[in-house]
């Protein structure tokens, strides 16, 4: 089966060859796990080793302040970002769509969808998205059903465009309960740190599900380097 690789050699082998061609993925973590930075080496991986462009929209941190903490990795976002057609940096933010004319109106998931047909309008064929992140987006509503119905649209949205899309959510407490948002994606990738028996804290990375694919569920430990994500597919986490 084809797959859309991530890069990431190790979480490449945990999905089982790589993400299915056209699907949604959620990769929910903690704070300070790396969402961020396993996204930008997806999209980065993606130009460089794949020739496929990619688009990074933020929902909240500006594009400057993103670049910024990756000033001292290997990633070189600026440069790559340089052209927009192999690697397109946009921020959609409550602030930015009100500074474009949007008025007081919360923003919603139908505006992303909007924001993204934009950039699909172009002449580049972008197969790759990164969303950073869905929590804010869903911030805005009262009504967990509505809020499930717009997410739908939007992951329906991004599959219909042929893009494989990770959405990097934010997972408050190591044993949050599952959201909605877990069920509605193709695939659920979690991080997560363990304090270990010597009270170290160590990275953990598993694959929770991918539609259609054999994978490796195990909790397998990671680090993160000036290169980015390293997973080392055959540590099991014994804590
Ligand atoms: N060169 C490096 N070596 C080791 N760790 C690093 C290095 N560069 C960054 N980190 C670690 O990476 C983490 C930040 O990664 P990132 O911003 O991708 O996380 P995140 O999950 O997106 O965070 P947030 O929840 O704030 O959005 C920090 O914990 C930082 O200590
Ligand atoms: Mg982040």
């Amino acid at each position: 089966m084809e797959r859309i690789r991530t890069g990431i050699t190790g979480l490449d082998k945990l999905l089982g060859g790589g993400i299915v061609p056209g699907s949604n993925i959620i990769v929910k973590g903690t704070p300070g796990t790396g969402k961020t930075t396993l996204g930008m080496q997806y999209l980065i991986n993606g130009v460089k080793k794949y020739s496929e462009p990619g688009i990074y929209l933020s929902t909240s941190q500006e594009i400057g302040n993103v670049v910024a903490e990756f000033d001292g990795s290997d990633f070189k976002i600026a440069e790559l970002a340089k052209d927009p057609d192999k690697l397109l940096l946009s921020q959609f933010s409550e602030a930015s769509f009100r500074k474009k004319g949007g008025g007081k109106k919360a923003l919603q998931p139908k505006d992303l969808v909007e924001a993204v047909n934009f950039f699909l309008r172009g002449k580049t064929q972008y197969t790759r998205l990164v969303i950073d992140s869905v929590s804010t987006l869903t911030y805005n509503y009262s009504n967990p059903n509505e809020m499930r119905h717009e997410l739908d649209r939007v992951f329906n949205f991004t599959k219909s465009k042929g893009l494989t899309t990770v959405y990097l959510t934010e997972n408050a407490s190591g044993n949050a309960p599952f959201g909605f948002e877990d069920f509605l994606a193709d695939g659920l990738i979690e991080l997560t740190e363990i304090e270990d028996k010597k009270r170290r804290l160590r990275r953990g990375v598993r694959v929770i599900k991918q539609r259609g694919s054999k994978i490796d569920r195990v909790l397998r430990e990671y680090k993160i380097t000036r290169g980015g994500i390293d997973v080392y597919p055959e540590e099991e986490m014994f804590v």
